[in-house]
């Protein structure tokens, strides 16, 4: 039965799918590599002058660990200061879209999937 209902309807879901998973990646600004969210331009406005972006982009921290990042560039590095608003709208952006990661990297590959030595 080539023309079954139901392969109709798993080859409805597996387009489904995969035009889902299309849609949703993360869309990045390609200048700069921030992820396009609520408040990028303000991080493209402040973290770009003194250091890639990438610098940023490569960062992963919580809301508490961003903020201590600020408060040594601003003691050490000449960071400026923001106002209240700013600094929220920053710290919003970087938490959300940045935040810390267990595991970055792959489990080991199981022994026996090795060459035999
Ligand atoms: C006034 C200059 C300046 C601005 C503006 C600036 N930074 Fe930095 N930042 C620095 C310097 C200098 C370093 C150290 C660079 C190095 O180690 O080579 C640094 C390092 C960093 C690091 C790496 C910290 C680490 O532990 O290695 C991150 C993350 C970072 N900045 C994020 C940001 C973010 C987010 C912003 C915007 C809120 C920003 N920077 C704006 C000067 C600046």
């Amino acid at each position: 039965m080539p023309n079954s209902p139901l392969r109709i309807i798993a080859a409805a879901i597996a387009l489904l799918v995969c035009a889902a998973g299309a849609f949703g990646q993360t869309p990045v600004d390609e200048k700069s590599g921030l992820i396009i969210a609520q408040g990028w331009q303000v991080v493209r406005a402040h973290c770009g002058g003194c250091h890639s972006h990438k610098l940023v982009t490569s960062q992963r921290a919580d809301r508490q660990t961003w903020l201590d990042i600020i408060r040594w560039m601003q003691s050490t590095q000449n960071l400026w200061q923001f106002d209240a608003k700013t600094e929220s709208t920053i710290l919003d952006y970087l938490s959300a879209n940045y935040p810390p990661q267990q595991q970055r990297r792959r489990a080991p590959i199981n022994p026996s999937l090795m060459p035999a030595t």
